[in-house]
C-alpha cells in the first residue's frame, strides 16, 4: 500500500466519515507509532505503520469489498462525467481510491453489484472457467416456455458467439412471465440477449445471487454496506 492521507485511511477502514474523522485528529484523538498526529492531510503508509483512535489500534484491510443494491437509472461504471455511476452513490466512509464494479450490470438492471478494489478476485469471479453462476430474475413480454428451457440447457447460439449452457426456471405457480436464470458468463446484454433469441423481450432484470451470496434484502435500492468475510467466501463456495 502506498501513502495515503490519514483521514482518507481512518474513513476507509469505517472509522468515520472524512469530517468525522477529520475532527478526532485534530483534536489529538487519533496516534500513528505512538505520536498524535493533529493533521488529518498527514501521510502515512499503513503497512508500515501503527495507527489507533482513543487507544484502539485501526487493523488495516488491504481490500474492500461492498455490496450494493443497484438502482436503475445509473451506470455500473467507475466514472462518467453525462450520468451517475454506481461509485457515486457509496457513502463517503466506503469510498476508497481504485474501487470499481465487479462486473457490469445495464443502467436499468438492478440487484446484487459488488464493488471492490480486488481486481484479483474480480477476475475470479467474473471468469467463465470459474463456474460463478449469477441468478438473475427477469419480466418478460411474453411466457417462457419449456423449449426455452432446453435451449437454454444447451447453450444459445448468438450472432457472434455460442452461450455456454445456462439454467432456466419458471415457476409452476406464475404466468410464465417472471423467471429465473443462472448464467456463469457476463458478456455485454447477456441476459437480454438470450431471450431475445427466443424472441421475447426482457422487460425488467434484477440480479439476485452471485455464486452462493444473496442479495441483502434489508438494502434498499441504491443503499450499500461492506461485506463480511463469510459473504465473501459465499461467492466461491
Ligand atoms: N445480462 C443482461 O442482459 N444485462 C445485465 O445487466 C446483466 C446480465
Amino acid at each position: 500500500m502506498a501513502q495515503e492521507r490519514l483521514d482518507k485511511l481512518l474513513a476507509s477502514q469505517g472509522v468515520g466519515s472524512r469530517k468525522e474523522v477529520g475532527q478526532m485528529i485534530r483534536r489529538g484523538r487519533v496516534l500513528v507509532n505512538g505520536e498524535p498526529v493533529c493533521r488529518p492531510e498527514c501521510r502515512v503508509d499503513p503497512e508500515n505503520s501503527e495507527v489507533a483512535v482513543d487507544g484502539k489500534l485501526v487493523t488495516v484491510k488491504k481490500y474492500l469489498y461492498i455490496m450494493m443494491n443497484k438502482p436503475s437509472g445509473v451506470l455500473s461504471a467507475s466514472r462518467d462525467s453525462r450520468a451517475p455511476t454506481v461509485l457515486d452513490l457509496l457513502p463517503d466512509e466506503l469510498h476508497r481510491k481504485g474501487l470499481f464494479p465487479a462486473g457490469r450490470l445495464d443502467k436499468d438492471t438492478t440487484g446484487l453489484l459488488i464493488i471492490t478494489d480486488d481486481g484479483e478476485m474480480a477476475h475470479r469471479m467474473l471468469s467463465p472457467k470459474k463456474h460463478v453462476y449469477k441468478l438473475y430474475e427477469a419480466r418478460l413480454d411474453a411466457p417462457a416456455t419449456e423449449e426455452d428451457v432446453q435451449a437454454f440447457a444447451d447453450g444459445i447460439p448468438l450472432k457472434d458467439f455460442d452461450c455456454l449452457p445456462a439454467r432456466l426456471e419458471i415457476p409452476q405457480d406464475g404466468d410464465g412471465l417472471t423467471v429465473r436464470t443462472e448464467v456463469r458468463e457476463g458478456k455485454f446484454h447477456q441476459v437480454k440477449r438470450m431471450f431475445a433469441a427466443r424472441g421475447k423481450n426482457v422487460v425488467g432484470l434484477c440480479r439476485l445471487k452471485i455464486g452462493k451470496l444473496e442479495l441483502d434484502p434489508t438494502l434498499k435500492p441504491g443503499e450499500s454496506r461492506e461485506m463480511t468475510a463469510e459473504e465473501l467466501s459465499l461467492i466461491f463456495s
